[in-house]
């Protein structure tokens, strides 16, 4: 009589942690899934700077980044645009003319100013340096962007 409370005592226990382990199983996943639908800051710029993409540069650079040789240089795989970090946000803040290389290719073309905010040149540049195969994951901020002058 006694060993039967016993095993019953020791049966309970293990289905009550089993119950407590799939309760944790539960909420860990939730957790899981809450971390990944919460955008990081980076993410969220990109997906700002889409838009300012689709609606301000794509007609010259294009949907695919590839722009027109000789004419509108690239931004897909651009050299200019990985290397010269200021330079490029220069030239969306500012405009830009003059000879330019991108690839090996030599431009000298007009860009005019485009009239965006400081944020919105942060987001297009997270866009652009994060798209078509490029990658840079270190985030330009719009403070940055803020204290780049023209000269
Ligand atoms: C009217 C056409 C036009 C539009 C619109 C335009 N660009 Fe450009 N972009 C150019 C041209 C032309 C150059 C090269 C200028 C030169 O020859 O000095 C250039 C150069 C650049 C460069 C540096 C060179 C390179 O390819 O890496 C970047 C970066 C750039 N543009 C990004 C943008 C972004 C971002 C937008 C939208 C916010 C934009 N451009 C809108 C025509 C345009």
């Amino acid at each position: 009589m006694k060993k039967e409370i016993v095993f019953l005592a020791i049966g309970l226990l293990i289905i009550s942690c089993d119950h407590k382990k799939e309760k944790s199983v539960a909420m860990l996943e939730n957790k899981i899934k809450v971390i990944s639908h919460t955008q990081s800051p980076l993410a969220e710029s990109i997906k700002k700077g889409k838009e300012v993409y689709l609606d301000m540069c794509v007609t010259c650079h294009l949907p695919n980044g590839k722009g027109v040789p000789k004419v509108y240089p690239p931004l897909a795989n651009s050299d200019y645009l990985m290397e010269k970090e200021v330079e490029s946000i220069k030239a969306i803040k500012y405009g830009m003319q003059g000879e330019i290389v991108v690839n090996d290719i030599q431009y000298n073309q007009v860009m005019s100013p485009l009239g965006l905010e400081n944020d919105e040149v942060a987001d297009v540049m997270n866009y652009i340096r994060n798209s078509w195969g490029n990658k840079n994951i270190k985030m330009i901020t719009e403070k940055e962007v803020a204290a780049i002058s023209k000269n």
